[in-house]
């Protein structure tokens, strides 16, 4: 028996951050209105030189640092990106590419904002499956650059920047003692897809396109998505919201990261919360809030951390980890 632990983590953050009263200049809002209803207050958005590949990189150096390993130690990568540096190859490859490995095998994985939530569910897998010893697990995005800077309602949300978490077979079951991935629930509604979405694409406008998301409609089947995979894995795994030691969600929303929270009845002092810092990142979302975490001194080793997510598909998705 199998089970993967975390043995490191890192992320990476553009330069340039863009504060909220930047957009006054550019659309019809005011950074009261974007506090108030999102909790963001500032991002950070790629300079040109700065790709998904660039940034994944340097997540993904930065979590083989604090694991104290180098690329040589590692074969398998998964990407997490709905921003990819091109259609193809996979940015995967790319990465793969500029940590010098001449070894292992990599692949991006596209589920919007659950990507790295996917990622992790994978890549378990894979080492439970014997495919793969030590694996890179990045989620990276510049979502600035498929963003309509005229639209108010989106271009204020988004932001870029990268996480990754180094993934590691250690002999011996999953099991809620234990340090590892122990639970994980995947959900999708493709009925759902135009709520939020890309307007272009390789095989229907030959275009790379913009992204257009119907807020309210989002918001309004959030809380519901997110709690009804987190029951899942508490099912799955035997607990309650009380024996969990920190919530790590998607931030793409503090209402929704709220309103979660005590729909489950998860102590508000064990909510991370970095929606204020980095805006929605997507797949990098989640991974960049659990490196700030270890950073803050809040997750420690040993500590019983869940992960959720949702985004655009719908999909949606929650794991539970012994850090
Ligand atoms: O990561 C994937 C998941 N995505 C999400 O979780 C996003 C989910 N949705 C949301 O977070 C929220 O729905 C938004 C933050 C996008 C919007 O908040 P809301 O409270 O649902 O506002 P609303 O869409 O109902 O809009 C309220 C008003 C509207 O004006 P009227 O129609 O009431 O006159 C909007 O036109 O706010 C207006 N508005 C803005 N005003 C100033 C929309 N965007 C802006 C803006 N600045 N940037």
């Amino acid at each position: 028996m199998t089970r993967s632990v975390v043995r490191g983590i890192g992320s990476a953050l553009p330069r340039r951050i863009m504060k909220n009263a930047e957009f006054e200049k550019l659309v019809d809002t005011t950074d009261e209105w974007i506090v108030q209803r999102t909790g963001i207050r500032q991002r950070h958005i790629a300079s040109e030189d700065e790709t998904t590949a660039s940034l994944g990189e340097a997540a993904a150096r930065a979590a083989l640092d604090s694991a104290g390993l180098t690329p040589a130690d590692i074969d398998m990568i998964i990407l997490a990106t709905s921003t990819p540096n091109n259609t193809f190859p996979a940015t995967a490859v790319e990465i793969q590419e500029r940590l010098g490995m001449s070894g292992g095998f990599a692949f991006d994985m596209q589920a919007v904002c659950s990507g790295f939530v996917y990622a992790i569910t994978t890549a378990d897998l894979y080492i439970r499956g014997g495919q793969a010893k030590r694996m890179l697990v990045i989620g990276s995005e510049t979502f600035s650059r498929i963003l309509d800077w005229n639209d108010r309602t989106t271009c204020v949300l988004f932001g870029d920047g990268a996480g990754a978490v180094v993934l590691e077979a250690e002999d011996g079951e999953a099991a809620l003692e234990q340090r590892g991935v122990i639970a994980s629930s995947l959900r999708s509604d493709g009925s759902q897809r135009d709520k939020l979405y890309v307007d272009g694409g390789p095989s229907t406008t030959c275009t790379v396109g913009h992204l257009r998301m119907q807020g309210r409609e989002v918001f309004k089947h959030a809380v519901g998505m997110i709690t009804d995979v987190i029951e899942d894995v508490f099912d799955k795994a035997g607990i309650t919201a009380e024996d969990i030691d920190w919530f790590v969600p998607h931030q793409a929303n503090r209402r929704i990261i709220d309103a979660s929270a005590k729909k489950l009845g998860i102590a508000e002092e064990k909510v991370v919360v970095t929606v204020d810092l980095h805006g929605n990142t997507s797949a990098a979302s989640v991974p960049l809030a659990l490196s700030v975490a270890v950073e803050r001194g809040q997750i420690k080793k040993g500590d019983l951390v869940l992960l959720e997510a949702m985004g655009g598909g719908f999909t949606w998705g929650a794991v539970l980890v012994r850090w």
